[in-house]
């Protein structure tokens, strides 16, 4: 019979559970904090990570494995591509979960200066003072900034698809080819751009991370995180500290995320047309001083956007700056009926906030400033509402402001 390859649609929504007497449709969940053994031999062949005899349950205890977690996982590397994923208790989890497999004391590392305020927090407060290790901050829209900052111990090379809040991109091809040319590992932050509208694995990029709080679960009904490892070093490597440093996710998680994985595609869909017909709409308004959306042809980043996206769509977050700065912004996003004022992303519903006093408060001003996050800059997250209603509560809200 012919091997039958499928297309993102197919792989998101096809049946992935657990086979058994009793086969279900939709994966259970398994909440069980261990496994019953066999033998006392089934026990050491799990603890000691070896093969288990034919028909044996492969699951030991749910930190080091769980079957609901283990199909999600599955599914999300069938989508992802790579050697295979954990699932993680939180975006940022998986962050910190890859970094410290991967350096140790001494080491020197090179990351975005448009990174995301935890992961700031976590490479100027936290990582230096357990590890020692040395972080060089670069603009990640011009990659030779990674190759120039390369030292004889640089260990990881790490940049987001568009970065949260300031919406730039990088050449994911060409990092991946000088990481792969250099023997760095590549880290990628995905969550902005989703996996439906990229797939860096498949362009060289060592390992991928998403908030899976965000687009992959699309209701924001949960917190977890994902990370993917290309090869299946990197994948042992991760596994290890992961089991270890303990963030699992909850097999409730796991559920609700594969659940929000089957329309992944629809939504985004949704998101990238939304989010697009509303860069337009505040680009022509006259009280907006700045739009940040990679899908406008101003932007400075178009052309490789369109190069990297292209096909599918360029996300749907937007960011933007009003003319009257922070007083204005307040009295906008106080003003919204359908549009909610709440931090996070991602979910069919659309969200609001303020970066310089929410999700980037951690960031120093000078520091902010430099990673292009203005005093009064706002962060939209378009959900999947009809389109002319969300333009009809902005139209409202920029009324009320002078
Ligand atoms: C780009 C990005 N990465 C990571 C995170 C952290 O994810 P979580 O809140 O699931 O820990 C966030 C959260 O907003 C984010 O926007």
């Amino acid at each position: 019979m012919e091997e039958l390859t499928y297309s993102f649609e197919s792989l998101a929504t096809k049946k992935m559970t657990i086979r058994g007497p009793v086969n279900p449709l939709s994966t259970p969940i398994y909440l069980s904090s261990t496994f019953v053994l066999e033998s006392a031999k089934h026990g050491a062949e799990l603890s000691e990570q070896k093969e288990v005899s034919k028909g044996s349950s492969p699951y030991l205890y749910s930190r080091w494995g769980n079957p609901t977690n283990d199909v999600c996982q599955r599914l999300i590397t069938s989508l992802e591509g790579g050697e295979g994923t954990i699932i993680t208790a939180s975006g940022m989890n998986a962050i910190t979960t890859a970094v410290l497999s991967l350096v140790q004391r001494g080491d020197h590392m090179v990351v975005t200066r448009n990174v995301y305020g935890g992961a700031y927090e976590f490479f100027t407060d936290i990582l230096p003072k357990l590890s020692g290790v040395e972080v060089t901050w670069v603009n990640q829209e011009n990659i030779q900034e990674y190759i120039d900052a390369i030292k004889p111990n640089t260990k990881l090379f790490y940049g987001e698809t568009i970065a949260n809040p300031s919406m730039v991109t990088l050449d994911v091809e060409r990092l991946a080819k000088e990481a792969q040319a250099k023997g760095i590992v590549s880290i990628l932050d995905c969550t902005f751009s989703s996996v439906y509208n990229i797939q860096p694995i498949k362009l060289g990029i060592d390992i991928v991370i998403h908030s899976a709080s965000k687009y992959y679960g699309g209701h924001s009904d949960l917190i977890a995180g994902t990370i993917t490892a290309r090869t299946p070093e990197l994948l042992t490597k991760l596994n290890h500290f992961h089991r270890i440093l303990g963030g699992t996710a909850s097999p409730n998680t796991s559920h609700l995320l594969q659940r929000g994985i089957k329309t992944l595609y629809l939504r985004m869909k949704q998101h990238n047309q939304n989010a697009l017909v509303i860069a337009k709409f505040l680009e022509s308004h006259p009280k907006v001083e700045n739009v940040y959306f990679l899908g406008l042809e101003t932007h400075r980043q178009h052309e490789l956007a369109k190069k990297q996206f292209g096909d599918k769509g360029y996300g749907g977050m937007i960011s933007f700056d009003l003319k009257g700065g922070y007083e204005a912004g307040k009295n906008f996003v106080e003003s919204l009926k359908l549009i909610t004022l709440a931090v996070s992303l991602g979910g069919i519903e659309s969200l609001i906030q303020h970066c310089a006093s929410m999700t980037h408060t951690m960031v120093p001003k000078e520091d902010r400033l430099k990673s292009g996050i203005t005093d009064g800059m706002l962060r939209f997250s378009v959900g999947c509402e009809n389109v002319d209603d969300l333009i009809r509560d902005l139209e409202n809200a920029f009324a009320a402001v002078n």
